[in-house]
């Protein structure tokens, strides 16, 4: 089902030049986790689905009473011009906005003020409520909707958008209290690590990958799930460890199973050390199966269990 309950594509300007400059072919999977990751933020299913029907652009002339003027889509290049992951650090290091979530919306301001969508306040199925930041008034924050197909809803039917100040009590959490950003990163070899680390990234939001996609943006948390084989880590695991970079890891997060040993901390501990990344005490480690020992672990407890340590973490 869509998130919009109109065409999406008729909000833009298709014809002129300044229009092309901001709009792409659709983004595939892989350029949408890419510009996750830079961002640090899951993005929404609605903006997902905008992306994907109209990848960014101006938003045409029949709306002229739209104080939104551009919607951000991904180009597919990283550093594209006009586009979020560019704009991204543009509005947060170059104009010091806060990274309260995603810039998606430039305005007739042309930068004085964006759009943003508020990850400190996001509904159960995954939608943060939509703010304009004024950066001319110290970044005053005024709440504008409660999602983005709302938005972009009133702006199709030409209503007027009532904003309101953004109260404590309708968004709790101030700047510092921003959750934390996490990680899941994970070896296996026969599927069970892969596992709970799906249970992990599903517990926070996250996606699980396999260690053979790098750690290239900074998070608070890196869960790292592996196992023991022949009595030690994967010389895999360790070189993973070993490429981390400790000014984007605040912490490692040890999980995983094994069928005999109880627990491979100390030994990514010893690589964790090498790199300076600290490793939470916290860890979680179940029985897995091998060669008919421990049959279905990690079973269904086990991956509720490991969700819920995972939660903890981010508490
Ligand atoms: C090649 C191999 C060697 C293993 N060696 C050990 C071991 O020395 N000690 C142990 O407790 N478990 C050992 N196991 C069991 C695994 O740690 C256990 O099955 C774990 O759940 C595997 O996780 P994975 O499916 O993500 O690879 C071994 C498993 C394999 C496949």
């Amino acid at each position: 089902m869509s998130a919009f309950d109109f065409d999406v594509t008729e909000l833009f300007d298709k014809e002129s030049d300044w229009g092309k400059k901001f709009h792409f072919d659709p983004p595939t999977d892989e350029m949408i986790r890419r510009a996750e990751e830079k961002l640090g933020y899951r993005f929404p299913p609605s903006y997902v689905e905008l992306l994907k029907t109209w990848n960014g652009g101006v938003i045409a002339d029949d709306y002229e009473e739209s104080w939104l003027t551009t919607i951000y889509g991904i180009a597919p290049e990283q550093g594209g011009y006009g586009a979020l992951e560019n704009m991204f650090e543009n509005w947060r290091d170059e104009w010091e906005y806060p990274d309260v979530g995603i810039p998606f919306g430039e305005t007739q301001s042309a930068g004085h003020d964006m759009y943003y969508m508020d990850f400190r306040t996001v509904s159960e199925d995954g939608e943060p409520i939509i703010i304009r930041i004024d950066n001319e008034f110290d970044n005053e924050e005024r709440f504008v909707a409660k999602n983005l197909a709302e938005f972009l809803g009133m702006i199709y039917r030409n209503e007027k958008i009532d904003e309101k100040p953004l109260s404590k009590e309708e968004n709790p959490l101030t700047k510092e209290e921003r959750p934390m950003k996490a990680a899941v990163r994970y070896y296996t070899k026969t599927g069970n690590t892969k596992r709970l680390a799906e249970a992990v990234a599903n517990a926070i939001g996250v996606e699980a990958l396999p260690i053979t996609t790098p750690v290239t943006e900074a998070v608070d948390v890196l869960f790292l799930g592996n196992s023991y084989y022949a009595f030690n880590i994967d010389p895999e695991v360790r070189d993973f460890v070993k490429s981390l970079d400790k000014d984007l890891v605040g912490k490692i997060v040890n999980f995983g199973s094994a069928a005999m040993l109880n627990s491979t901390y100390k030994k990514v501990k010893a690589e964790a050390d090498k790199v300076g990344i600290p490793m939470d005490e916290r860890e979680f480690h179940c029985k897995g199966e091998f060669k008919g020992i421990h049959k279905g672990k990690p079973d269904e407890a086990d991956m509720k269990a490991v969700a819920e340590f995972a939660k903890k973490i981010m508490d």
